[in-house]
């Protein structure tokens, strides 16, 4: 079985990519063979700071690290360093319909926010389809927002093989029901492009400022709260607590007699132990970084045969090879 996902290196790792997708991708590294990359080419469609994408491409990388992922068990590398995906790309494009491209919804919301979108963000899907196919990938870990990309590559694999014959493995996403969309400090989706994230790895006094500022309603503590399965707090210690303690909060604050304010404290006390362990190997790495440059260097050489094989794979079924 292969595995295979990506992340952007547009900005700080947060509690929804790190539940959503970079927890199951590390925990499916024992279950298969683990393909993940730092989708850096996906970044260019919407960030234009090279400087930036530099220090967030080896970011990303120490936040995977330091998170578990092993290099020994997993492929790890950078989109860019595999050049026959961008080939790919056009390849898929010309079996592509614009009209599936004009209904995805990440294109659709950043043109209705006002964005003038490139040809690039009108074609990520495309490009996301190309990574996925080139890896023969069987299962895609990512968050709910990653599902329409999911069927799109699958609408295209399976175009391409009608039209050439049978040349692409359709994939499966996987997206864990509890997870699939971890709330931002708003109660809207966690979103680095809405201002609402905790970050994993960051200044302890921000984050405890972030932590504190967890939107809640103005009932006092001793009122009862029916609804507090739906606080956000709950649901938040839910991801970072052992299940039973957070069944205990969750109960006294039904009951009533518990104040937000030391919830919120106890959300805080177990997030920042949660990531303890990871917070030291992060720094640990990032006194070493030729380290993780050669991983992602022996990553790249890795993917590239399986590319390569693909690749010529297509190449031979549209009568260009
Ligand atoms: P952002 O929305 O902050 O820009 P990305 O689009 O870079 O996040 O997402 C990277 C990965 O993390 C994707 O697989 C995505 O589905 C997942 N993800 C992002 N936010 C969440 C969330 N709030 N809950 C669950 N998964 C998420
Ligand atoms: N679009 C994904 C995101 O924003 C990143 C990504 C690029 C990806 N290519 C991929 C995810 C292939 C899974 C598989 O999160």
């Amino acid at each position: 079985m292969r595995i295979l996902s990506g992340i952007q290196p547009s900005g700080a790792l947060h509690l929804g990519n790190y539940f959503g997708m970079m927890k199951p991708a590390i925990e499916l590294q024992d279950k298969g063979e683990a393909f993940y990359f730092i989708a850096d080419l996906h970044s260019m469609t919407s960030l234009f700071n090279a400087d930036e994408r530099r220090k967030n491409t080896i970011e990303v990388a120490l936040d995977f690290l330091a998170c578990g992922l092993d290099p020994q068990k997993a492929v790890f590398f950078k989109q860019s360093d595999v050049p026959e995906v961008t080939e790919l790309t056009w390849l898929l494009s010309t079996v592509t319909p614009m009209g599936l491209l004009e209904r995805a919804h990440s294109y659709k919301d950043k043109t209705a926010k006002g964005i003038s979108p490139n040809h690039g963000l009108f074609a990520y899907p495309v490009l996301m389809a190309a990574d996925i196919l080139i890896y023969d990938s069987n299962i895609v870990p990512v968050g709910q927002d990653q599902k329409q990309h999911l069927e799109m590559t699958r609408d295209i694999a399976d175009k391409w093989n009608r039209i050439y014959g049978e040349t692409f493995v359709l994939p499966e996403p996987l997206i864990r029901e509890e997870v699939a969309e971890v709330p931002g400090i708003d109660g809207q989706k966690m979103s680095k492009s809405y201002g609402n994230t905790i970050e994993i790895f960051g200044e302890e006094t921000t984050l405890r400022k972030k932590v504190m500022s967890i939107v809640t309603d103005s009932r006092a503590p001793e009122v009862p709260k029916p609804d507090a399965a739906q606080n956000l707090v709950i649901k938040l210690l839910k991801l970072v607590a052992p299940p039973d303690v957070a069944q205990e909060y969750e109960d006294r604050l039904r009951t009533g007699g518990l104040g937000y304010g030391k919830l919120k404290e106890v959300l805080f006390d177990y997030y920042w132990a949660y990531f303890a362990d990871a917070r030291k190997r992060r720094a640990e790495l990032q006194k070493n970084l030729d380290y993780v440059h050669a991983i992602l260097r022996e990553g790249a050489a890795k993917a590239r045969v399986t590319a390569r094989e693909v690749l010529q794979r297509a190449r031979n079924a549209c009568g260009i090879a």
